[in-house]
């Protein structure tokens, strides 16, 4: 196939391209505008056999309907994707997420091209500490945030697209990716990059909060399997068990970095801050033999410390910027 990636210059899409160059002999070609998430040192050393990067925004028709009428399948991560930048300036989770998102789906419908959409877990809201209940495909959407109701929004556009125009489109809710290549804004690498920095990890609110860890690669193996294999129209919901509550992936951090576990400070919390996220992963696994890889959240942490220490040309450049945007909040 060829594979038209959108956002494949970001952590999870760039991820996914090596993925597929690597597990199939599919073609891709990315299409990126290349904003402060991208990087393309990201994509550097991918052979150019297979693989054709495009700068350019989702939101033009113009520059999105080429590429989709000349491929054979659209997968589709670009986006706007941190819910504290929603919360400062929502306007660009606008455009990118639901305009954006509706541009590919007109062009794919015209052309008549297999489209898969990335969403995420958050579109369910969140659940309680105790509650033995997770996310599944049934779950009825409720998001808490300017993203996440970005995000909810664009994967009701793709399910009206698929039931009103025929669409032949699958979704995949995933839940929170850890890895190489991720942007020091988010939780993990900010927190093993302030450490590297001599600078005590940053903790919002009393740290009870859990998410669903999967490792980036995961991700993308659960992708493909449903590009292959997915029921058009069906989502499908990823994730690996890995339900973790913040304050023990900080305290992980540090003893992993040689500190004391509890060398961090607690911070302003997130408005609206989701308290859990789970899922339930059954129809994925049953349905098309897909499982994790990333069994040991420790090993995979581990090996992401190791990845940001040997990596600090690629994220040095975001830091002071990053930290910079937090301190004005109070975090
Ligand atoms: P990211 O912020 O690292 O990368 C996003 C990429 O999209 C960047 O390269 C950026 O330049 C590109 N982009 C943004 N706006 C664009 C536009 N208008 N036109 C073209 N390109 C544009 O994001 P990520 O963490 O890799 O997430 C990728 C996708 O996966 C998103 O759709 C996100 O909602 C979803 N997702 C993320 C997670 C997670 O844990 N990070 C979990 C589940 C789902
Ligand atoms: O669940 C999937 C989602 O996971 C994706 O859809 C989003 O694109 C992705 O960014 C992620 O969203 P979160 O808001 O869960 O991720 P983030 O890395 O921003 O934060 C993870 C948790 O850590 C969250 O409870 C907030 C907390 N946090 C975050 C930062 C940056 C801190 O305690 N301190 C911090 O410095």
């Amino acid at each position: 196939m060829r594979l038209l990636v959108t956002g494949g210059a970001g952590f999870i899409g760039s991820n996914f391209v090596r993925y597929v160059l690597r597990h199939s002999d599919h073609h891709v070609v990315v299409l990126d505008k290349l904003t402060y998430a991208a990087n393309l040192e990201s994509l550097k050393g991918i052979s150019r056999e297979r693989f054709r990067f495009v700068k350019g925004d989702i939101v033009d028709p113009a520059v999105v309907d080429d590429l989709v009428g000349s491929a054979d399948a659209v997968v589709h991560y670009a986006a706007e994707s941190h819910n504290d930048n929603s919360l400062r300036d929502p306007r660009p989770f606008l455009d990118t997420n639901i305009i954006g998102t509706y541009t590919l789906i007109e062009s794919a419908r015209k052309h008549g091209v297999r489209f898969h959409h990335i969403s995420t877990d958050e579109v369910y809201g969140d659940l309680e500490l105790d509650d033995p209940a997770r996310f599944t495909e049934q779950t009825p959407y409720s998001p808490s945030s300017p993203y996440s109701s970005t995000k909810a929004g664009s994967d009701l556009l793709v399910r009206a697209w698929v039931r009103s125009f025929g669409l032949q489109a699958t979704i995949s809710n995933c839940s929170n990716n850890y890895g190489p290549y991720q942007h020091v804004e988010k939780f993990i690498p900010r927190q093993i990059t302030n450490v590297i920095d001599g600078v005590r990890p940053k903790l919002y609110g009393k740290g009870e909060n859990v998410r669903d860890w999967i490792h980036a690669d995961d991700h993308s193996s659960a992708v493909l399997t449903i590009l292959e294999k997915g029921r058009i129209g069906e989502t499908y919901l990823i994730g690996a068990d890995g339900e973790k509550d913040n304050k023990s992936v900080v305290e992980l951090i540090l003893k992993t970095m040689g500190l004391a576990p509890d060398a961090y400070d607690h911070v302003v919390d997130r408005p609206g801050h989701d308290m859990r996220y789970a899922i339930d992963s059954t129809k994925l696994r049953t349905e098309l033999g897909w499982k994790p890889q990333f069994q040991d959240f420790e090993a995979g942490l581990e090996a992401t410390i190791q990845w940001y220490r040997d990596n600090e040309a690629w994220w040095r450049p975001q830091k002071a910027a990053t930290e910079a945007k937090y301190k004005e909040q109070g975090q």
